[in-house]
Order: C-alpha cells, then structure tokens, then sequence
C-alpha cells in the first residue's frame, strides 16, 4: 500500500537525494546502503517498502527537481545510473511538489498547506503520510505565549497573530492533515508543548530534531568511549566547513547560531561536563555537496599523562542525510500503523538533539539498543 512522503524543502539537496535514492532503489539499480531500516533488526518490524513510498511537498523556489537533479550530479552525489532512475518518475515528483504559501495570515498558510496534502493524498490514494522538513535552517526564535498551550495558539492563529516560526507552522499544518510529523533540521519544528498537544489531539507520532550525519555521530561514538574508560577529557574543539545550499543558509550568524547551539548537547550529556573548546561552522562555497569537519580532544590517562586525538571526516552530506529521511520515513509510518502518537524519542538514534522525555541518551550505542527495541516492538505490536 502506497505511503505518503511530503517533503518541506522538497527541491534542496536532501529531498532531492531521498526522492532519487527511493526512485534508484525501487528501479533495483541500487542497493540501500545507509539506509539503517534495511538492516535485519527491522525485518519483522512492518515497515512500508523503499518502493511503497510516494513524494510531495513544498518549496519556496522554483528550481526545475531535473535541474536539482544534474547539480546534484554535477557534484557527484548522484551516479549517472540513479539520475537515469529518477527521469521517469520525474514528471509526477514535479506535479507533486506546490508553492510554499508565503503571504496571509498564518492561519491562512496553515489552511493552504493542509489543502495541499489533502488534496495530493487523495490523488494518490494515501492512507497516511509523513510529513518531513528538509528546509533550510531558521533562525532560533524567542517563545511566543501562545507555544505552551494549543487553545491558546489556536485562538492565537485565528486572531491573525503571526505564532509560529515557518517550521513550526509546517509541523503544525501538517499535524492537523493527519501526517505524522519529522523534523531533520534543528528549527523548532514540532518541539513546542502546543504542538506536543496537538500531535495527541489529531493521534499522530512525531519526531526530531537535526539529522546527525558528520561530526556529531563521530562525537557520539566517541564520547562515550572516554567517559567508560574514565579518561578526563578537557578540551574538544571541532571546525566544520560545509559548501552547497545548506551552507550558505550557515553562514547567516544566527542560523549557524541555531545549527551550533544544536550540536552542542551531545558532549555535555555524555561527559557530564561541558569541555573547553567551540565548534564553528564554515560556509566554503568550492566544496560543494560535502563537508570537512577536524575535531581536536585533549584529554589525560592514568597519573595524569596528557593525549590528544584528532579526527577528519570529509562527508558528502545529502548521501549521509538523505536515506536517514526514508528511514524515519519507514519508521514514523510503522509507529502510526501500531497506534504510536506524540513524541516518538526511540528515534534519538537519527537525531543531533533528540527530542522526548524519554531519550535513551546521547551515545550512539544506547540509541541503536533502544533503536532495535523499537523495531521489536513494531513487529510485535503488528504481528
Ligand atoms: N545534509 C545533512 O547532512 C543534514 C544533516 C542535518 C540537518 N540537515 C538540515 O536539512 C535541511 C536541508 O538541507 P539541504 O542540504 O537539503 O539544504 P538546501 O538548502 O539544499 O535545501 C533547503 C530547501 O528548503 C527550501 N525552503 C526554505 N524555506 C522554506 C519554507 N519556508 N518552506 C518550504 N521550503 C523552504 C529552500 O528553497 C531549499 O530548496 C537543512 O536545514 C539542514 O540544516 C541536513
């Protein structure tokens, strides 16, 4: 049965991937690697097929997905063979994906979005879809009153008041179309008690925030091999350099305030102390499609002995983040189908700053453990 996929930001780089991944994995022309869900714990966990999915979405530019498509090629992230792929199913990807509504009040946005999803779900004879936002970075925000309470943000939104950051205003919308919610990026997205409120009202799961994809995974590997072997660690300083879209969006001070503040958790949850040392990030536009994060730790052994590490990892990120986004994809329609609503924390494994109560911490180790029950759980539940 087909599964809805829309996609916030459904023409930058991630989606585009993912919409070409899904189509390239579906055509048997390439295999799912990077994908965590085609690993065998997930066997039995009911998940929708890679070929079952079905993508729309919006966007606020009007860039051609062919166009995305042969930049994306052009910067080597997608071979020939997947940009073959994706050529057929590129006409139906375009009528797919709608303007961003840009102007009204919010309220009027909101009804625009949830039009756009209704009207596409039953072109497409979806039961469910996910919604995922994939849209550039937005600038950390101050709380309006109205977040804690969805009475209040209603009454809010239908006041005319603009309540919500756009992010949030996707969660929201889509939420309120029936669609489970992912956030990949580290804007507010669904993480506003309102919206907590509003996934129990309309019985939907939701997921978030920030795909780890670079430095932070590596962070979340290592970390908590110091902190097992009792090794102080003193100083970790990382400097990440990102090129393409997403890098652009960075160099704005207070998105790549927002992109920090996110990568910043996980060391302080792990150790138990905040090390000296900053992370920065970098936009340099000649390196495209990948990153380069070099990350320096000082750290001290037995009688106080001082060591270093250093790590490189040169990534190409939308080949990292795009088939994490049909994971949760997969993941977030298996929860749905078994009843699961509001904050789905299991997922922490995908995310730099896992949102829910209950996350099964920071490292990745912890994460995949609970990750796995999960699955287990999927399959009993659907069995
Ligand atoms: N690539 C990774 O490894 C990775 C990891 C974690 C998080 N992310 C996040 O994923 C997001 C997407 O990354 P990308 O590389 O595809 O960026 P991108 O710049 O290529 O794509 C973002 C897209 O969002 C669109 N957009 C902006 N505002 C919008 C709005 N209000 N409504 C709808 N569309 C809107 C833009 O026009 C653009 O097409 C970013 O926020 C990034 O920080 C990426």
């Amino acid at each position: 049965m087909a599964v809805g996929v829309w996609l916030f930001g459904a023409r930058g780089s991630v989606a585009v991937t993912a919409m070409a991944g899904a189509s390239a994995v579906r055509a048997g022309i390439a295999g799912p690697a990077g994908c965590v869900t085609a690993l065998t714990p997930f066997d039995g966990a009911n998940l929708p097929g890679f070929a079952e999915l079905v993508f729309g979405g919006h966007d606020i530019v009007e860039t051609p997905v062919g166009k995305r498509v042969g930049a994306l090629a052009d910067d080597g992230v997608l071979p020939a063979a997947v940009v073959r792929a994706i050529q057929a199913d590129l006409d139906a990807v375009e009528r797919s994906i709608r303007p961003a509504p840009r102007t009204g009040t919010q309220a009027v946005q909101a009804s625009v979005i949830v039009e756009d999803i209704l009207a596409w779900k039953r072109r497409h004879r979806l039961d469910h879809a996910v919604a995922i936002n994939v849209a550039s970075t937005e600038p950390a925000g101050s709380p309006h009153p109205a977040h804690t309470d969805l009475d209040r943000l209603e009454q809010a939104l239908a006041g005319r008041e603009t309540a919500l950051s756009p992010s949030s205003l996707h969660a929201y919308a889509a939420m309120r179309a029936g669609c489970s919610f992912v956030d990949f990026t580290p804007s507010a997205g669904a993480a506003l008690p309102a919206l907590d409120q509003l996934a129990a009202r309309e019985r939907v799961p939701y997921a978030g925030r920030d795909g780890k994809t670079g430095e932070t995974l590596l962070r979340s590997v290592l970390a908590p091999m110091f902190a097992t072997r009792n090794l102080p660690v003193h100083s970790w300083s990382g400097a990440n350099l990102l090129g393409g879209s997403d890098g652009a969006s960075l160099a704005h001070a207070d998105v790549n305030a927002a992109k920090v503040a996110s990568k910043s958790r996980v060391l302080r949850e792990i150790l138990r102390h905040q090390p000296e040392g900053h992370t920065r990030i970098d936009f340099v536009p000649d390196l495209g499609e990948f990153k380069t994060a070099w990350d320096l730790v000082t750290f001290s052994g037995f009688l106080g002995t001082r060591m270093r590490l250093e790590f490189t990892w040169h990534g190409c990120d939308s080949a990292l983040a795009a088939p994490l986004v049909l994971d949760l994809a997969r993941l977030t329609t298996a929860a749905h189908r078994v009843g699961r609503t509001g904050c789905l924390s299991e997922l922490a494994f995908f995310f730099k700053d896992p949102l829910g109560d209950e996350v099964p911490g920071h490292g990745l180790a912890d994460q995949w453990t609970a990750l796995c029950r999960f699955a287990a759980e999927l399959g009993g539940a659907a069995a």
